[in-house]
C-alpha cells in the first residue's frame, strides 16, 4: 500500500502549467504573424488566443504530464510530450467553442463565448442582429475548426520518436470520435430530458470522461512506453472521475456562480438538457413537481425566478444530494484504488490524488 501525502509534489504541476502555456502562447502569436504577412484574417487567430489565453484549468495537458511520470517515473518532461500536452488544450479550446454554439451559451471563462464576441464585432452599421449573429456563429464553427487543425500541427512539429508518433496517432483518432460521438448523443437528447439514467450516464462518458481525464492520461503513458496493464489501470481510475467532474459540472451548471464558474446558470435549463441532474429529479418528482419541471425546461426565455423555481424541485426531490453523493463515490473510489496502485509510478500518485479531490470539490 502506497501512503500518500497530498501535500508532497514531485511532479510540479503549475511549473508544468507554465511551460503548456508559453508552448501555446508563441504557437498562437506565429500564427498571428503569418496571417498578418499573408494579409488574412488576423481576427480569427486573435479570438482563438484570446478564448485559449483567457483562463482555463487546463486539466488535458496537466493529465497528460502526468500520465507520462505514471510511466516513466520522475524523469524531466522532454518538450516533445508538453507540446503535445498543448496539442490537447487546443482540441478542448475546439470541442469548448463548438459546444457553445451548440448549446448557445453566452458566457464561457467569464467572457462572451466566441460566437458571441464575433457577432458584436460584426458592423452594426451594415447588418441586422440576426446578420451578426449568424456571422459569429460561422466564424465560431471556422475558428473551432482551426483550433482543431493546429493541435494536429502541434502533435507533428512535436519533435516525436516515431516509435511515440505510432503508439499516439491511434489515441488520438479514438479520444476525437469518443468526444463527437458524445456530443452527439448529448445533442439528440436535449430538449426532451427523460427519466433514463443509464443514456445520461453514457452521455458524460463519452462527451467528457474520456477526453477529459482517460485520453490525455493514456496518451502521457503511451509517449514514455507505457503498458497496457498500466493504460488499464488509468483507465479505472479516470472514467469514474472524469463522471463526477461532469457531474459538478452538471451541478455548477445549474446552482453554480457565474462569478465564479465563468458560466451561465441558465444553459443548461434553457436547453431542457439531459443530465444526470434532471434524469433523477424527474424520476423522483411529484405529479405536480414533475408538471413544473415539463413546463419549464427547454424553455429559451426562462428567466431567473423560473430557474429558482426548478433549482427548489431539483433540491427538494433529493436530486441534488443524490449527485453529491454519486460525486463523492466516485472520488472515494478512485483514491481507493490509487492506495493500491502497484503499476502506477508513485511519483504520479500525489498529482492523480490531487485530481480526484479536484474534480469533486472544484466550484469552477
Ligand atoms: C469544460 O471543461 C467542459 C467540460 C468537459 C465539462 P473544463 O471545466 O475543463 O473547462 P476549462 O478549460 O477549465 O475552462
Ligand atoms: C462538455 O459539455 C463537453 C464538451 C465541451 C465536449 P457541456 O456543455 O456540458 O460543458 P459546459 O458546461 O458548457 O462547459
Ligand atoms: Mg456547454
Ligand atoms: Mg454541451
Amino acid at each position: 500500500m502506497v501512503t500518500l501525502a497530498p501535500s508532497t509534489h514531485p511532479l510540479d504541476l503549475s511549473a508544468v502549467r507554465d511551460r503548456v502555456d508559453g508552448v501555446l502562447a508563441g504557437f498562437l502569436a506565429d500564427k498571428a504573424s503569418a496571417a498578418c504577412a499573408g494579409r488574412l484574417p488576423s481576427q480569427a487567430v486573435e479570438a482563438l488566443a484570446d478564448h485559449v489565453m483567457a483562463g482555463g484549468k487546463r486539466l488535458r495537458p496537466l493529465l497528460c504530464v502526468t500520465g507520462w511520470y505514471a510511466a516513466a517515473g520522475q524523469v524531466p518532461v522532454p518538450e516533445p510530450v508538453v507540446r503535445v500536452a498543448a496539442a490537447l488544450e487546443l482540441f478542448h479550446a475546439f470541442c469548448l467553442i463548438h459546444d457553445d454554439v451548440m448549446d448557445n451559451s453566452p458566457t464561457r471563462r467569464g467572457r462572451p463565448t466566441v460566437h458571441r464576441t464575433l457577432a458584436d464585432r460584426h458592423p452594426p452599421d451594415c447588418c441586422t442582429l440576426q446578420t451578426a449573429r449568424k456571422f459569429g456563429t460561422g466564424a465560431a464553427i471556422l475558428i473551432g475548426d482551426l483550433a482543431l487543425t493546429w493541435s494536429d500541427e502541434l502533435v507533428h512539429t512535436a519533435g516525436l520518436t516515431p516509435g511515440q508518433l505510432a503508439m499516439l496517432l491511434p489515441l488520438l483518432d479514438v479520444m476525437r470520435t469518443e468526444v463527437m460521438y458524445g456530443q452527439y448523443l448529448d445533442l439528440a437528447a436535449t430538449g426532451h430530458p427523460t427519466t433514463d439514467l443509464d443514456h445520461a450516464l453514457t452521455i458524460i462518458r463519452y462527451k467528457t470522461a474520456k477526453y477529459t481525464i482517460e485520453r490525455p492520461v493514456h496518451i502521457g503513458a503511451a509517449l514514455a512506453g507505457g503498458t497496457t496493464a498500466l493504460a488499464e489501470a488509468l483507465t479505472a481510475y479516470a472514467l469514474p472521475l472524469g463522471e463526477a467532474f461532469q457531474l459538478r459540472d452538471d451541478l455548477l451548471g445549474v446552482y453554480g456562480d457565474i462569478q465564479i464558474t465563468g458560466k451561465s446558470p441558465l444553459d443548461d435549463l434553457r436547453d431542457g438538457k439531459h443530465t444526470v441532474l434532471l434524469a433523477i429529479a424527474l424520476r423522483a418528482a411529484a405529479p405536480h413537481q414533475a408538471e413544473t419541471l415539463e413546463r419549464l425546461l427547454g424553455r429559451p426565455d426562462l428567466i431567473e425566478t423560473q430557474a429558482g423555481e426548478i433549482r427548489s424541485i431539483l433540491t427538494a426531490t433529493g436530486a441534488r444530494a443524490q449527485v453529491e453523493e454519486m460525486i463523492n463515490l466516485r472520488c472515494e473510489h478512485v483514491k481507493d484504488l490509487l492506495n493500491h496502485a502497484d503499476l502506477i509510478h508513485p511519483c504520479a500518485l500525489p498529482a492523480l490524488w490531487h485530481f480526484a479531490n479536484a474534480a469533486a470539490r472544484r466550484s469552477a
